[in-house]
């Protein structure tokens, strides 16, 4: 049976994988490297490689920010950077590039059918109940819970410093645990209580290094999913119950998630009655509310609604304290940039006392351009989201910003595709084009903002024109409530501590995980992710 199995699979695998070379013909004209291995492609190289971008930035030295690179089983990937493709891919095509089956099952098998693996008309229905609780106006009313759990993690840097001139801490751990906690009040009026060390709730123990773990296959691993592309997605499903990791610590993660929801769904239902609800904030009243007001076909189900808060923090969280950690990981680099922007957020916590308030508001914040700059550079240069694997679900023709030259010496102005061709447009890439960004744009440097013309090509993504939050119809619901939440901390931070690099000049690497990156200590991979800082009081 098991043979049978084995075979059956191998045929389907091997004729699609025929298929598919057929396919692809129309981008096999675009030039690329040569394939590292039959089996593997590029795919295993991108999530091996020893810093996220060493690839991309190769390849868009030599072929320009549009090149073709093989996947698993051979297939023809179509690779871009180029700033009309990606308007085209995510903007103006809406629904017609689709998410990665095997990428989605995935993170199905992880949330459940929550918003972000939800496709179509069926996303269309989440997102339209989602989108209240995500709206400018409603996003402000959070910024004083930002600054509540900010200064609850600054107050205990301040206890384990105890009097000490500085002390060595792993930034992004703490990073993680405040935005966890804000996540969890936020999302659902939930405490993860991470930020209270050792009374944390048990999801928290069963979260630690989830990414890093799961998103660091080997390469029998990476193939087996690879053929998940090719199988029937009612079957796929049914990987969830495989008694093997990483499917029984995501099975556990997801059964905890459950039994928590079922929770919060009694008791937010039974706050609908009564006047309080009209006083709740968090996304999942807000949701609740939604739903019960919305036409019958719209609304969604109970196990639709508990995917999305186990969406929420699995998307809200780590992507959020990963990128605050990049952030003061450049800052401790950048002596002189932190000093510019303590000063600025000084000068302006000056003018708040002046005004007898005891906190920024959101004017306040917002008027702080370097502190918006430095947030925005980290954007760009550590896109925590890569990219992102989508597939054609038409024939179509995808348009450049920047031709590139063909295998046989023609200029390629545009690239025809047919339905079912895979393509991994690179953010990362599209965010180191110098056109774009500057002849400066491989070094971090805030500045580039204050100067009109960065970034103001062709119209790309959500926020400041860069794609880490992706674009158009399934971009990042939750970017302004991520900046507010920087803007937030990061005030938090550096108003109160300076950050220096650690004194055992550890080599931070941008470790790849899945899609993404997280930072690890270069010889230290054992200690999942990890990046240490020097911390002391700023002087008053
Ligand atoms: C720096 C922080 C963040 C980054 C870089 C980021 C990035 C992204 C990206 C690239 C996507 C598209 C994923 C895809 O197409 O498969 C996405 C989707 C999403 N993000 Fe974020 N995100 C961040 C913060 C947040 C926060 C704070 C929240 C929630 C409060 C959030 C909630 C979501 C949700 C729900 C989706 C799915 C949206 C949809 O499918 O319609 N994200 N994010
Ligand atoms: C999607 O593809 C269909 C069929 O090719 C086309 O008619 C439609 O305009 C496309 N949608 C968008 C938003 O481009
Ligand atoms: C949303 O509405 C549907 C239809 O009335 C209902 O079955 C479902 O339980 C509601 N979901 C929530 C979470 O309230």
């Amino acid at each position: 049976m098991l043979t049978f199995a084995l075979v059956a699979l191998v045929i389907i695998t091997v004729s699609a994988g025929l298929i598919h070379l057929i396919r692809t013909k129309p981008i096999q004209r675009v030039r690329g490297p040569p394939s590292p291995s039959f089996l593997l492609g590029h795919e295993h190289a991108l999530s091996t490689q020893n810093e996220v971008g060493d690839l991309e930035f190769e390849w868009l030295r030599t072929y320009g920010p549009t090149w073709r690179i093989r996947g698993e089983f051979g297939i023809h990937v179509l690779m871009t950077a180029d700033p009309k493709a990606l308007q085209h891919i995510y903007h103006k095509s809406a629904y017609n590039y689709t998410k990665r089956t095997s990428a989605n099952i995935m993170a199905e098998i992880m949330t459940g059918p929550g918003i972000a693996v939800s496709l179509g008309r069926d996303h269309q229905r989440h997102r339209k109940i989602m989108n209240p609780a995500f709206s400018a106006a409603h996003l402000r009313t959070f910024l004083p819970l930002f600054q509540r759990i900010g200064t609850k993690m600054v107050e205990q840097w301040k206890t384990d410093l105890s009097g000490a001139e500085r002390m060595s801490m792993v930034v992004n751990k703490w990073l993680s645990r405040a935005t966890m906690d804000i996540i969890g009040e936020a999302a659902f009026d939930y405490q993860y209580g991470a930020l209270d060390k050792g009374a944390g709730s048990p999801i928290i123990k069963a979260y630690d290094n989830l990414f890093s773990d799961i998103n660091k296959p080997s390469a029998m691993v990476a193939l087996f999913r690879a053929t998940w592309d090719y199988i029937p997605i009612p079957i796929l499903r049914l990987f969830r119950f495989v008694p093997a990791e990483p499917f029984t610590r995501l099975r556990n993660l997801r059964g905890l998630f459950t039994e928590y929801g079922k929770q919060i769904l009694r008791e937010q239902r039974a706050e609908i009655d009564v006047e309080k609800v009209s006083k709740s904030k968090d996304v999942m009243s807000i949701l609740i509310k939604a739903n019960s007001s919305a036409d019958p076909q719209t609304r969604l189900s109970d196990a639709e609604i508990m995917a999305e808060m186990f969406t929420l923090t699995l998307a809200g969280h780590e992507t959020t304290a990963s990128t605050l950690t990049f952030l003061t990981y450049e800052l401790a680099k950048h002596p002189e940039y932190q000093a510019r922007l303590r000063k600025e957020i000084q000068d302006r916590r000056a003018l708040v006392m002046s005004r007898g308030d005891a906190s920024f508001s959101m004017e306040d914040l917002d008027s702080l351009t370097l502190t918006m700059n430095a947030i925005k550079e980290t954007l760009r240069f550590h896109p925590i989201v890569s990219y992102l694997p989508r597939v054609a679900t038409k024939d179509d023709v995808i348009p450049l910003a920047y031709p590139i030259v063909s295998t046989t010496g023609e200029t390629i102005t545009e690239i025809p595709v047919h339905a079912g061709q895979v393509i991994f447009p690179s953010f990362m890439a599209y965010q180191r084009i110098k056109d774009i960004w500057g002849e400066d744009a491989d070094v971090w440097n805030p500045d580039r903002w204050l100067r009109p013309e960065t970034g103001k090509q062709t119209k790309v993504g959500v926020f400041a024109n860069l794609m880490t939050f992706s674009a158009g119809v399934q971009a990042c619901i939750g970017w302004k409530f991520s900046i507010i939440e920087m803007q937030a901390l990061l005030a938090e931070i550096i108003e109160n501590f300076e950050l220096s690099l650690s004194s055992e000049k550890h080599t931070i690497r941008r470790a790849p995980a899945g899609f993404g990156m997280v930072p690890m200590i270069e010889g230290r991979e054992d200690l999942g992710t990890a990046l240490p800082l020097q911390v002391s009081l700023v002087q008053q």
